[in-house]
């Protein structure tokens, strides 16, 4: 983390899971157990319906609601989809764009995912993007190649003022869900990486601004590990953040100096 440059985030991605009902009696849980930070902000990125309740909820916790996905169109034909005017409506922050399971289950391509974070900054809501190899890539050696493609792809015609406001979420495939954590080297690295790749392309006072966080089985145990990299802002929490208590020790894990 370096705080004096960006901000830390800690972001939970319940993904398909939990009910409107359990999005309060999760909050008081959290609110229990997570320290009172200023310099963390603390994000639950929930199915598209539980947004209200976690506006309501998060209000006093200072916990902010996100989506999960976003639709590339403003308005329309488009039975199913959600637009960002309407995630702004229903109160969200913050939405994640490109995650790996809508890249593979969904087939969304990079061009798909930089519409949907363009569409999501026009309404001033924070795009995390997800980049991340595959364990194919890795064994190849193609990691950098590969992620500085995604990085590329998912900022094209984003920029230098827009930049600022975007989070980059690296996630190795090959650890998410799967208990198996990159080490906090290996995260550092490619963390370190992403952020060359945005120098590049906007110069270092954008660079140094752009929250990074990484994701990938991050728990209570490991967070702090994590977390005490230079390049490293915050985390993209799946199954750790449907743990209240787990949830608000990655939070405390933010702590560190
Ligand atoms: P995980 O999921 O923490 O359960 O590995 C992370 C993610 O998919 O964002």
């Amino acid at each position: 983390m370096n705080r004096k440059y960006r901000k830390t985030v800690i972001a939970g991605n319940w993904k398909m899971n939990q009910l409107c009902s359990g999005v309060k009696p999760f909050i008081e849980q959290l609110r229990e157990a997570m320290p009172r930070t200023k310099t963390c902000e603390v994000v639950l990125c929930t199915p598209a319906l539980m947004i209200p309740a976690m506006v309501r909820a998060g209000k006093d916790a200072r916990v902010a609601a996100g989506g999960q996905d976003v639709s590339k169109y403003e308005k329309g034909a488009y039975t199913g989809e959600i637009s960002a005017d309407m995630l702004l409506d229903a109160g969200a922050k913050y939405c994640i764009v490109g995650h790996s399971e809508r890249r593979e289950y969904h087939h969304e391509s990079d061009s798909l995912i930089n519409e949907k974070a363009k569409a999501l900054l026009a309404k001033g809501i924070t795009p995390i993007i997800c980049v991340g190899e595959s364990l194919e890539q890795r064994e190849k050696d193609l990691t950098m190649e590969y992620i500085a493609y995604q990085v590329c792809a998912a900022l094209s015609g984003i920029d230098g003022t827009q930049v600022r406001r975007c989070i980059i979420a690296y996630e190795p495939i090959w650890a998410i869900g799967t208990g198996k954590t990159a080490t906090a080297e290996q995260a550092q690295e490619v963390c370190e990486f992403i952020r060359g790749v945005i120098r590049k392309l906007y110069g270092a006072r954008s660079a140094r601004a752009v929250s990074i966080l990484y994701g990938g089985s991050m728990n209570a145990k490991n967070a702090a590990e994590l977390l005490s990299m230079p390049d490293i802002d915050g985390g993209l929490i799946g199954g750790a953040s449907l743990k209240p208590a787990d949830f608000a020790a990655i939070i405390a894990a933010t702590a560190q100096e």
